[in-house]
């Protein structure tokens, strides 16, 4: 089969469409998907980097946290899917192939109203974003939400299952443009922030989300910057906030006053997806499915599909990812 690799680690330059093996038959439980398009994500690049090695079990060189596809083979125990179900969901690696085995407690079906294309601009963000603000944020009707990134892949799911709560979001971007863009998702309110002003002052960034929030702070913030900002949320949280860490684009060393999370009585959260277990997975997978996927299928939420490349440009699509261009997700297809 052909799949995205990784030649040598480092520029983009390293990437090749390359002949590789196809995955052995499934057993037990297992699923082979055709993988039909699969998007990319930051993890991806750290990985191609040689900074992000993949997790045991999944190849080192093939790329690809997130797809969408077809059943093409089903193990002996399986019981949700067969062959030809439209199917997509997350892996620690391995998606930017013709062909993926994965297990099909972490699958979910595709709805009829998404394209391949549509559906594989979902798993990663959605989950995500959806595991970030409710599971572990506890996130409720009646808060506020501030998301940092807005006009990121996260970023936008986060926006948009918000709002289908009805939640108060504020985001911020460091380009007014992507924030303009956020009003058909409901954005109640954006702020435009240069990182380095923000981390020189961090009291800043509180005083315009309290006036925007009637003298309040965030109760829980989605932040998929990190370093910079983490001062300025700590100083933006409000009484007994969530700060909900899920990305550092922007670094990982910070300092910060620590008193701040004692007198709030605040929540600092870090996660991960990629790394988390089959189990694990499976159990964010099955929220997703319960929640989101009805919100999907009623329109009600959308994917956020930036930009679609052939999986032949798979260079090109890395330096347009990093080049931070994007609002939403960048999709390859097979
Ligand atoms: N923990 C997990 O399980 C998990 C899962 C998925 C993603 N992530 C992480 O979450 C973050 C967002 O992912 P994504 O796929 O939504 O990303 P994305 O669509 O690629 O968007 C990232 C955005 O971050 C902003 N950004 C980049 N560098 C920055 C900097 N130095 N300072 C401030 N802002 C910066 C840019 O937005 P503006 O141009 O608007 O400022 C950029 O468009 C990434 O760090 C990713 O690795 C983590």
């Amino acid at each position: 089969m052909k799949a995205v690799y990784t030649k040598e680690f480092g520029g983009a330059e390293n990437l090749e469409i390359r002949k590789v093996e196809n995955p052995s038959k499934p057993q037990g439980k297992e699923v082979l998907v055709a993988v039909k398009a699969a998007a990319l994500n930051r993890a991806d690049i750290l990985q191609r980097q040689g900074f992000y090695p993949a997790p045991k079990g999944f190849p080192e060189r093939i790329l690809g946290l997130e797809f969408a596809g077809e059943v093409a083979e089903i193990g002996a125990a399986v019981t949700d899917y067969k062959i030809g179900d439209r199917v997509f969901g997350i892996t620690a690696g391995g998606a930017q192939a013709e062909f993926l085995l994965t297990e099909e407690s972490v699958l979910a079906k595709i709805p009829d109203n998404l394209s391949f294309t549509e559906a594989a601009a979902v798993p990663e963000a959605f989950i995500t974003a959806h595991d970030a603000i409710f599971t572990l944020g506890n996130l409720q009707e009646n808060e506020t939400l501030l998301i940092h990134a807005v006009g990121s892949g996260v970023g936008l799911a986060a926006l948009q299952l918000a709002k289908a709560k009805n939640i108060k979001t504020i985001g911020t971007s460091r380009t007014a443009e992507k924030l303009s863009k956020c009003d058909e998702f409901g954005l109640d309110f954006g702020i435009v922030t240069e990182t380095d002003a923000v981390e020189a002052n961090p009291p800043a960034l509180a005083e315009i989300v309290k006036h925007h929030n009637g003298g309040k702070g965030a109760d829980v913030i989605l932040d998929l910057v990190g370093a910079k900002y983490f001062a300025a949320n700590l100083e933006s949280l409000n009484q007994k906030g969530r700060l909900i860490l899920v990305g550092l684009t922007s670094g990982r060393t910070a300092e910060f006053n620590l008193g701040l999370a004692l007198q709030k009585r605040a929540k600092i959260i870090g996660t991960v997806l990629r790394s988390r277990s089959t189990e694990e997975k499976a159990e964010a997978t099955r929220k997703f499915t319960e929640e989101v996927l009805p919100l999907l299928t009623a329109g009600k939420v959308k994917p956020n599909l930036d930009k679609v490349f052939s999986v032949e440009d798979v260079k090109q699509a890395h330096e347009y990812l990093e080049s931070n261009a994007s609002f939403g997700k960048v999709v390859l297809e097979l």
